[in-house]
Protein backbone atom coordinates (compact mmCIF):
# COMPACT_ATOMS: atom_id res chain seq x y z
CA UNK A 1 0.00 0.00 0.00
CA UNK A 2 1.41 2.88 -0.85
CA UNK A 3 0.88 4.67 2.67
CA UNK A 4 2.74 2.05 4.12
CA UNK A 5 5.08 4.66 5.82
CA UNK A 6 3.25 7.76 7.86
CA UNK A 7 5.24 10.46 9.11
CA UNK A 8 5.84 10.89 12.42
CA UNK A 9 7.84 12.20 15.53
CA UNK A 10 9.52 9.96 18.73
CA UNK A 11 10.49 10.83 21.61
CA UNK A 12 11.76 8.60 24.66
CA UNK A 13 12.25 4.86 25.27
CA UNK A 14 10.41 1.80 26.55
CA UNK A 15 6.76 0.55 26.25
CA UNK A 16 5.44 2.21 22.82
CA UNK A 17 2.52 4.60 23.36
CA UNK A 18 1.16 5.57 19.67
CA UNK A 19 -0.99 8.86 19.91
CA UNK A 20 -3.25 9.32 17.08
CA UNK A 21 -5.02 13.30 16.45
CA UNK A 22 -8.35 13.99 15.57
CA UNK A 23 -9.47 15.86 12.74
CA UNK A 24 -8.61 18.12 11.39
CA UNK A 25 -5.20 17.99 12.54
CA UNK A 26 -1.89 16.38 12.69
CA UNK A 27 0.89 14.85 14.81
CA UNK A 28 1.48 18.36 15.91
CA UNK A 29 -1.18 18.73 18.46
CA UNK A 30 0.39 16.19 20.51
CA UNK A 31 3.65 18.50 21.33
CA UNK A 32 3.03 18.55 25.03
CA UNK A 33 2.47 14.80 25.24
CA UNK A 34 5.59 14.27 22.83
CA UNK A 35 7.69 15.64 25.63
CA UNK A 36 6.19 14.66 28.95
CA UNK A 37 5.12 10.85 28.43
CA UNK A 38 8.05 10.58 26.32
CA UNK A 39 9.58 11.12 29.88
CA UNK A 40 8.90 7.42 30.97
CA UNK A 41 7.55 5.87 27.40
CA UNK A 42 8.38 5.92 23.61
CA UNK A 43 5.93 7.56 22.26
CA UNK A 44 5.19 8.00 18.85
CA UNK A 45 2.72 10.07 17.05
CA UNK A 46 1.97 9.61 13.52
CA UNK A 47 -0.09 11.79 10.77
CA UNK A 48 -3.15 9.48 9.96
CA UNK A 49 -3.07 9.49 6.09
CA UNK A 50 -3.77 12.30 4.25
CA UNK A 51 -3.30 14.62 7.10
CA UNK A 52 0.47 16.37 7.85
CA UNK A 53 2.91 14.67 5.85
CA UNK A 54 1.83 11.61 5.30
CA UNK A 55 0.66 10.28 2.01
CA UNK A 56 -3.50 9.81 1.13
CA UNK A 57 -5.68 7.36 2.09
CA UNK A 58 -7.35 5.64 -1.00
CA UNK A 59 -9.87 7.20 -3.04
CA UNK A 60 -13.14 7.04 -0.99
CA UNK A 61 -11.93 5.56 2.00
CA UNK A 62 -13.40 3.98 4.70
CA UNK A 63 -11.84 3.24 8.97
CA UNK A 64 -10.74 0.09 7.85
CA UNK A 65 -7.56 2.15 5.70
CA UNK A 66 -6.82 3.90 8.31
CA UNK A 67 -6.62 0.95 10.31
CA UNK A 68 -4.73 -1.15 7.48
CA UNK A 69 -2.01 1.97 7.34
CA UNK A 70 -1.37 2.10 11.04
CA UNK A 71 -1.03 -1.49 10.56
CA UNK A 72 1.52 -1.28 8.11
CA UNK A 73 3.19 1.07 10.01
CA UNK A 74 3.67 -0.46 13.18
CA UNK A 75 5.27 -3.76 11.31
CA UNK A 76 7.69 -1.55 9.96
CA UNK A 77 8.69 -0.27 13.01
CA UNK A 78 8.68 -3.65 14.69
CA UNK A 79 6.08 -2.89 17.49
CA UNK A 80 5.14 -5.45 18.60
CA UNK A 81 2.75 -4.63 21.52
CA UNK A 82 1.99 -0.93 22.14
CA UNK A 83 -0.36 1.02 23.82
CA UNK A 84 -2.90 3.24 21.29
CA UNK A 85 -4.16 5.95 22.11
CA UNK A 86 -6.68 8.32 20.12
CA UNK A 87 -8.38 11.11 19.92
CA UNK A 88 -11.42 11.86 18.79
CA UNK A 89 -12.00 10.33 14.83
CA UNK A 90 -7.98 8.85 16.15
CA UNK A 91 -10.31 6.94 18.56
CA UNK A 92 -12.74 6.06 15.92
CA UNK A 93 -9.54 4.17 14.30
CA UNK A 94 -8.05 2.93 17.81
CA UNK A 95 -11.26 1.23 18.61
CA UNK A 96 -11.17 -0.27 14.59
CA UNK A 97 -7.77 -1.46 15.18
CA UNK A 98 -8.71 -3.02 18.44
CA UNK A 99 -11.91 -4.38 16.17
CA UNK A 100 -8.83 -6.20 13.81
CA UNK A 101 -5.62 -6.56 16.19
CA UNK A 102 -6.11 -7.02 20.23
CA UNK A 103 -3.38 -8.62 20.59
CA UNK A 104 -1.12 -6.37 19.63
CA UNK A 105 -2.13 -3.72 22.21
CA UNK A 106 -1.05 -3.56 25.96
CA UNK A 107 -3.44 -0.50 26.75
CA UNK A 108 -5.97 1.45 25.03
CA UNK A 109 -6.56 5.53 25.76
CA UNK A 110 -9.88 6.91 24.27
CA UNK A 111 -9.82 10.58 24.44
CA UNK A 112 -12.92 12.62 23.50
CA UNK A 113 -14.28 10.77 21.17
CA UNK A 114 -17.32 7.95 20.79
CA UNK A 115 -18.03 4.26 19.77
CA UNK A 116 -21.12 4.84 17.99
CA UNK A 117 -21.57 5.66 13.88
CA UNK A 118 -23.01 8.57 12.55
CA UNK A 119 -26.29 9.42 12.69
CA UNK A 120 -27.77 10.19 9.35
CA UNK A 121 -28.16 14.02 10.07
CA UNK A 122 -24.20 13.85 10.74
CA UNK A 123 -23.84 11.59 7.49
CA UNK A 124 -25.56 15.01 6.05
CA UNK A 125 -22.96 17.38 7.59
CA UNK A 126 -19.84 16.16 6.76
CA UNK A 127 -21.36 15.78 3.20
CA UNK A 128 -22.22 19.10 3.10
CA UNK A 129 -18.53 19.96 4.26
CA UNK A 130 -16.76 17.85 1.76
CA UNK A 131 -18.81 20.12 -0.55
CA UNK A 132 -17.51 23.17 0.54
CA UNK A 133 -14.26 21.77 1.75
CA UNK A 134 -13.26 21.25 -2.39
CA UNK A 135 -14.58 24.57 -2.62
CA UNK A 136 -13.02 26.58 -0.18
CA UNK A 137 -10.21 24.25 1.24
CA UNK A 138 -9.08 23.64 4.65
CA UNK A 139 -10.63 27.39 5.67
CA UNK A 140 -14.19 25.90 5.45
CA UNK A 141 -13.31 23.37 8.40
CA UNK A 142 -11.69 26.47 10.21
CA UNK A 143 -15.37 28.35 9.99
CA UNK A 144 -17.52 25.69 10.37
CA UNK A 145 -15.58 23.65 13.44
CA UNK A 146 -13.30 25.42 15.34
CA UNK A 147 -15.68 28.44 17.16
CA UNK A 148 -16.84 24.50 19.29
CA UNK A 149 -13.01 22.75 19.45
CA UNK A 150 -11.42 24.67 22.92
CA UNK A 151 -13.63 25.21 25.45
CA UNK A 152 -15.37 28.74 25.81
CA UNK A 153 -13.00 29.70 28.95
CA UNK A 154 -10.15 28.50 26.98
CA UNK A 155 -11.14 31.00 23.68
CA UNK A 156 -11.34 33.78 25.93
CA UNK A 157 -7.93 33.33 28.19
CA UNK A 158 -6.14 31.61 26.09
CA UNK A 159 -6.60 32.96 22.13
CA UNK A 160 -2.92 31.48 21.74
CA UNK A 161 -4.64 27.89 21.82
CA UNK A 162 -6.82 29.15 19.38
CA UNK A 163 -4.50 30.73 17.10
CA UNK A 164 -2.45 26.97 17.07
CA UNK A 165 -5.55 25.11 16.56
CA UNK A 166 -6.40 27.18 13.63
CA UNK A 167 -3.12 27.32 12.37
CA UNK A 168 -3.02 23.27 12.46
CA UNK A 169 -6.34 23.18 10.51
CA UNK A 170 -5.35 25.49 7.84
CA UNK A 171 -2.35 24.05 6.43
CA UNK A 172 -4.39 20.01 5.90
CA UNK A 173 -4.44 18.92 2.39
CA UNK A 174 -7.71 19.11 1.01
CA UNK A 175 -7.57 15.77 -0.24
CA UNK A 176 -7.13 14.51 3.35
CA UNK A 177 -9.42 16.35 4.88
CA UNK A 178 -12.05 15.06 2.24
CA UNK A 179 -11.12 11.45 2.37
CA UNK A 180 -11.58 11.53 6.66
CA UNK A 181 -14.92 13.37 6.65
CA UNK A 182 -16.19 10.15 3.57
CA UNK A 183 -14.63 7.18 6.02
CA UNK A 184 -15.83 8.92 9.12
CA UNK A 185 -19.35 9.29 7.36
CA UNK A 186 -19.39 4.95 6.91
CA UNK A 187 -17.82 4.12 10.04
CA UNK A 188 -18.86 1.25 12.00
CA UNK A 189 -20.50 0.98 14.88
CA UNK A 190 -17.93 0.05 17.84
CA UNK A 191 -20.39 -0.04 20.79
CA UNK A 192 -20.43 -3.92 20.16
CA UNK A 193 -16.60 -4.59 20.44
CA UNK A 194 -16.33 -2.50 23.89
CA UNK A 195 -17.13 -5.65 26.34
CA UNK A 196 -14.48 -7.70 24.43
CA UNK A 197 -11.69 -5.12 25.02
CA UNK A 198 -9.44 -7.11 27.69
CA UNK A 199 -5.97 -4.16 27.97
CA UNK A 200 -6.29 -1.71 30.26
CA UNK A 201 -8.22 1.19 28.86
CA UNK A 202 -8.45 5.12 30.20
CA UNK A 203 -11.28 7.12 28.77
CA UNK A 204 -11.41 10.84 28.53
CA UNK A 205 -13.36 13.62 28.05
CA UNK A 206 -13.19 17.46 28.41
CA UNK A 207 -15.98 18.84 30.90
CA UNK A 208 -16.59 21.52 28.58
CA UNK A 209 -16.21 19.71 25.35
CA UNK A 210 -18.99 20.37 22.46
CA UNK A 211 -18.21 18.27 19.80
CA UNK A 212 -18.96 14.84 21.87
CA UNK A 213 -21.81 14.57 24.68
CA UNK A 214 -20.18 13.12 27.73
CA UNK A 215 -22.74 10.12 27.91
CA UNK A 216 -20.56 8.64 25.07
CA UNK A 217 -17.63 8.50 27.43
CA UNK A 218 -19.94 7.36 30.40
CA UNK A 219 -21.28 4.68 28.17
CA UNK A 220 -17.19 3.53 26.93
CA UNK A 221 -16.28 3.21 30.36
CA UNK A 222 -19.47 1.53 31.74
CA UNK A 223 -18.93 -0.76 29.24
CA UNK A 224 -14.84 -1.58 29.11
CA UNK A 225 -13.96 -4.02 31.78
CA UNK A 226 -12.25 -2.60 34.57
CA UNK A 227 -11.61 0.83 32.34
CA UNK A 228 -10.37 4.03 33.86
CA UNK A 229 -12.34 6.94 33.17
CA UNK A 230 -11.62 10.94 33.60
CA UNK A 231 -13.31 14.27 33.23
CA UNK A 232 -10.86 16.95 32.50
CA UNK A 233 -12.11 20.40 34.06
CA UNK A 234 -11.45 23.68 32.02
CA UNK A 235 -11.13 21.80 28.76
CA UNK A 236 -13.06 21.40 25.73
CA UNK A 237 -12.62 18.77 22.88
CA UNK A 238 -8.64 19.53 22.90
CA UNK A 239 -7.48 18.61 26.28
CA UNK A 240 -3.77 18.03 25.03
CA UNK A 241 -3.19 21.69 24.27
CA UNK A 242 -6.22 22.84 27.01
CA UNK A 243 -4.78 21.44 29.87
CA UNK A 244 -1.51 19.35 28.47
CA UNK A 245 -0.38 18.59 31.66
CA UNK A 246 -3.56 16.73 33.12
CA UNK A 247 -3.87 14.70 30.00
CA UNK A 248 0.09 13.76 30.18
CA UNK A 249 -0.09 12.72 33.49
CA UNK A 250 -3.32 10.50 33.14
CA UNK A 251 -1.28 9.00 29.93
CA UNK A 252 1.68 8.34 31.92
CA UNK A 253 -0.70 6.32 34.11
CA UNK A 254 -1.96 4.65 31.50
CA UNK A 255 1.78 3.72 30.11
CA UNK A 256 2.68 2.66 33.94
CA UNK A 257 -0.41 0.46 34.59
CA UNK A 258 -0.04 -1.14 30.49
CA UNK A 259 3.17 -2.59 31.65
CA UNK A 260 2.74 -3.62 34.83
CA UNK A 261 -0.61 -5.40 33.60
CA UNK A 262 -1.11 -8.89 34.77
CA UNK A 263 -0.89 -11.04 31.51
CA UNK A 264 -4.56 -10.26 30.05
CA UNK A 265 -6.46 -13.16 28.86
CA UNK A 266 -6.26 -14.45 25.36
CA UNK A 267 -7.81 -11.92 23.15
CA UNK A 268 -10.25 -13.06 20.38
CA UNK A 269 -8.72 -14.56 17.20
CA UNK A 270 -7.75 -11.06 15.34
CA UNK A 271 -9.51 -10.74 11.80
CA UNK A 272 -6.26 -9.63 9.40
CA UNK A 273 -7.68 -7.00 6.65
CA UNK A 274 -6.85 -8.26 3.51
CA UNK A 275 -3.02 -7.53 2.44
CA UNK A 276 -2.15 -6.66 6.01
CA UNK A 277 0.92 -9.12 7.73
CA UNK A 278 0.83 -8.50 11.26
CA UNK A 279 3.48 -10.12 13.35
CA UNK A 280 1.24 -11.89 16.37
C1 LIG B 1 -12.45 15.02 15.63
O1 LIG B 1 -12.01 15.83 16.45
O2 LIG B 1 -11.74 14.08 15.23
C2 LIG B 1 -13.82 15.20 15.07
O3 LIG B 1 -14.53 16.11 15.84
C3 LIG B 1 -14.54 13.89 14.99
C4 LIG B 1 -15.83 13.96 14.25
O4 LIG B 1 -16.03 14.90 13.46
O5 LIG B 1 -16.66 13.05 14.44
Amino acid sequence: MANAQLHYEERGRGLPVVLLHGFPFDHTIWQAQLDRVGEVARVLAPDLPGFGASPLPPPEPVIDDYVAALAHWVDALDLDRFVLVGHSMGGYVALSFARHYMARLAGLGLVCTRPGPDTDQAKENRYSLINEVWDRGAEATVDRMLPNLPAPATQEKHPEIVDQVREIMRRQPTGGIVSALWAMASRPDSTPLLGNITVPTLVVSGADDRMIPQEDADLMAASIPGARQERISSAGHLPMLEQPDALSDLLRDLAHGSRTAPDIPEPPPTQDIAGVRTQR
